[in-house]
């Protein structure tokens, strides 16, 4: 694998244009799970557990919080959430009939091995979101899930970060089920709609690349970035903005979009374009009135929308990306393709060593 790029001129490109297929794997492998026709992983009972803990590190952590948004909307699981070198430290009041999931590409970031550790002697059941299945994390805990994403070279996460987000998914809606927080039509139609995945990732990876170049040759000329957006795009901004500074080195920064006029607005001006992640959405007409706020003070604005959205906004964007209207639950897999892609041409244009960025290392095995 390591000396096989295919096509692509960096292992990055490779492995965003791998997530369809990645994708299929991990449907094949949970929906079954969701369906309670098999039982691929060792049980982990979301039935009973008062609560959730989810601690991770980067883009992994970016994934839990997406995650958070699903269990708790779902399953009506309460989730506590934090990146794992705080999240050892908080002191956090656990129930010990809790459990607490840890997730990682590598399964071996020091901080998230540690906060396992530490969960693991408060009596908390253990479970490890992870792609490699030889891991210490994967080792240490009670029950596996594993993102089958296949080997991930590039120092920025693309298909792992899908995969993960592909796997909570399936874990949020099975602990609906069990749970009795959803109808079964209800599940039926989540689980319909994670199945369209592949095929649209698939369509939109075909048809934005042009687009995408165009706007990352322009966003190479900047020197800050602002993403916004609301509900589970609120994370997708921070883990666009983390994308983007990793290998481009741009500063780059990822806000809620409601958070905009408590602080990030004083430095809006022409020289900082905002990046809007708006699916048409419940937060669509809000995310808007946010745009204006950035457009009348002379921002720019780069819209990432889906069909719908395109034809409700009015707002004259530097650049609008469009999208197919997907249903919500699969919004993040399908918005982070052009999150992924910009950040990944500007830094083609930029001449950063993209699968290398200076600085950073794939595992973090040091605290
Ligand atoms: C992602 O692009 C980063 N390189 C980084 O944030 C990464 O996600 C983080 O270090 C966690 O790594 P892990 O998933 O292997 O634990």
């Amino acid at each position: 694998y390591l000396a096989n790029k295919g096509k692509h001129r960096h292992f990055m490109e490779k492995e965003i244009y791998e997530q369809p297929e990645a994708i299929g794997h991990v449907l094949t492998h949970y929906v079954s799970l969701i369906e309670n026709r098999a039982d691929p992983v060792p049980s982990f009972d979301f039935t009973s557990i008062p609560s959730l803990a989810i601690s991770a590190c980067g883009t992994a952590y970016l994934a839990g919080l997406i995650g958070k948004y699903w269990f708790e909307r779902y399953a009506r699981l309460p989730v506590e959430i934090d990146v794992a070198s705080e999240f050892r430290y908080r002191e956090i009041p656990f129930s010990p009939q809790s459990a607490a999931l840890f997730i990682s590409q590598s399964g071996e970031t020091a901080d998230t091995l540690a906060s396992l550790r530490y969960c693991k002697k408060l009596g908390l059941k253990i479970g490890a979101v992870v792609n490699s299945a030889e891991s210490s994390i994967a080792r240490e805990a009670d029950a596996v899930f594993p993102i089958l994403a296949g080997p991930e070279i590039g120092v920025a996460s693309t298909k792992a970060f899908t995969c993960q987000l592909a796997v909570l998914a399936a874990l949020a809606i099975s602990a609906a089920r069990t749970r009795g927080t959803v109808t079964e039509n209800e599940v039926q139609a989540l689980v319909r709609s994670l199945a369209e995945m592949p095929r649209i990732m698939g369509q939109v990876l075909n048809s934005i690349q042009p687009k995408i170049e165009l706007l990352a040759r322009e966003l190479s000329k900047y020197h800050d970035v602002l993403y916004l957006g609301r509900g589970t795009s609120f994370p997708l901004a921070m883990e666009g903005a983390l994308k983007l500074k990793e290998i481009s080195y741009i500063h780059a920064e990822g806000y809620a979009a409601g958070e905009l006029k408590h602080g990030p607005i004083a430095l809006i001006d022409k020289n900082m374009p905002v990046i809007v992640i708006a699916p048409f959405d419940r937060f669509f007409n809000k995310t808007v009135s946010n745009m204006e706020e950035v457009a009348a003070r002379g921002g720019r604005v780069i819209l990432i929308t889906d069909e719908k959205g395109a034809t409700a906004s009015k707002l004259d964007t530097m650049h609008t990306i469009v999208l197919p209207a997907v249903d919500e639950i699969i919004a993040p897999m399908i918005f982070s393709l052009p999150i992924q892609l910009l950040a990944y041409h500007t830094a083609v244009f930029m001449g950063t060593d993209v699968d290398q960025p200076r600085n950073l290392a794939k595992s973090v095995t040091v605290e």
